[in-house]
């Protein structure tokens, strides 16, 4: 006969091998929120919404116009990709105009279409984000209070330094009863901006954000098995710094995608204006491709004119460039506005996701597989 002590232990392990989202599994950053998962066909869209720069100029018409314009966009989007999730990639509002006392109800005016669609979602922030009426860290815990639907979470005390509150992990499971995800998506916070005292913030990952990859990823392999189990995708406002001597080869043929941004001083992390020539950024870059694996891509927005992906050939990963979807922010004639949208497949899941830019119209380009093969 099984005393009670013994039922409830085989019940506990019965559980954690199902991997059931409870306090018993101490992998679960989700406790109180169902798992993010692929379609029942084994395919998983995502759509990123990248600088949408909402509040422009609130005391004139054209910033709140330029807003509805980027609310249509979005409701575009969503009803023509269908996605299951949603990343807003950074730079979502305009935070040099904004006002002390309202700035966070700018992220309930943008986060309306996606809260009415209820799809998950969740943010990296920008250097727009950080400005002296406006924070990550604000807009962070604005979008927690108003979006059951958001995954975003804010660091462990101690990492990602000033400014940069927004470094996190998502995972996404195959089916929902699996014990292990089978994708991991990464957020970063390359902070940047200005604080709230007007002093400038660095623009490049936190040092401290390299120790806890370290730390997260050690746990995952201990509670999931071997980081080659997974994939996995990065996503990080400010383009690490490398990106800027990709653009130097860039092959529109091999590499599709609008190139009419030249990268310079503030186009990366750690640019010259603010670290002297130093790439501060090294300590995270070199650690996300060590103990990241099955990195499918790198995905950031920040310069508006830049949409292609290439391959960084030092560490063998693929950088991306999102595409412009907010009427706010820079731009010139004929770059037009969209979204970047990845559609992944459980088959081919650990060495390819497909890739495109969906523009405003409706129309779909520069479509590409992102796969071992990709820019060589
Ligand atoms: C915030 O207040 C300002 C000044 O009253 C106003 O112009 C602006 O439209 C408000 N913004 C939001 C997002 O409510
Ligand atoms: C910040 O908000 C205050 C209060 O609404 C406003 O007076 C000020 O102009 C704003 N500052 C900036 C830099 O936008």
């Amino acid at each position: 006969m099984l005393t009670g002590a013994v039922v409830l232990s085989l019940l506990s392990l019965a559980w954690l091998s199902q991997g059931f989202p409870t306090a018993l599994n101490p992998l679960n950053p989700y406790p109180d929120k169902p798992r993010v998962t692929f379609k029942p066909d084994g395919s998983f869209t995502l759509s990123v919404f990248s600088d949408l720069h909402f509040g422009e100029n609130p005391w004139d018409t054209w910033g709140p116009e330029q807003d509805r314009k980027s609310l249509v966009i979005m409701r575009d989007v969503l009803s023509r990709e269908k996605p299951d999730y949603i990343v807003l990639n950074g730079d979502q509002i305009t935070g040099e105009n904004t006002f002390k006392e309202n700035s966070t109800t700018l992220v309930n005016i943008l986060t309306q279409p996606i809260r009415d669609a209820k799809i998950p979602f969740s943010s990296t922030y920008g250097n727009h984000d950080n400005q002296v009426n406006i924070t990550h860290l604000a807009e962070l815990e604005q979008e927690l209070k108003i979006a059951p639907t958001s995954y975003t979470r804010r660091s462990p005390p101690g990492v990602g330094g000033p400014g940069g509150e927004a470094n996190y992990w998502v995972p996404i499971y195959a089916k929902s009863t699996d014990a292990a995800p089978s994708l991991i998506f990464w957020f970063f916070d390359s902070r940047g901006g200005i604080s709230t005292e007007g002093k400038a913030l660095p623009d490049w990952v936190d040092e401290s954000v390299a120790q806890w990859i370290e730390s997260e990823t050690a746990v995952m392999e201990k509670a999931w098995g071997p980081a080659e189990n997974r994939a996995a995708m990065v996503f990080v406002h400010i383009p690490p710094h490398v990106m800027e001597s990709l653009q130097k080869t860039l092959n529109s043929a091999k590499e599709p995608g609008l190139n009419a941004d030249p990268l310079g001083v503030g186009s990366t992390q750690s640019s010259e204006s603010t670290s002297g020539g130093q790439d501060l950024d090294l300590p995270f870059w070199n650690t996300v491709n060590s103990k990241i694996k099955n990195l499918l891509a790198v995905v950031s927005g920040h310069d508006h004119g830049n949409e292609w992906c290439k391959r960084d050939p030092a560490k063998d990963v693929v950088l991306c460039f999102d595409k412009h979807s907010g009427y706010g922010g820079y731009s010139k004639g004929g770059w037009g506005y969209g979204t970047r949208t990845f559609q992944f497949s459980l088959k081919t899941l650990k060495s390819s996701v497909t890739s495109w830019v969906r523009m405003e119209d409706g129309s779909k380009k520069d479509q590409v597989t992102l796969d071992k093969n990709y820019s060589r």
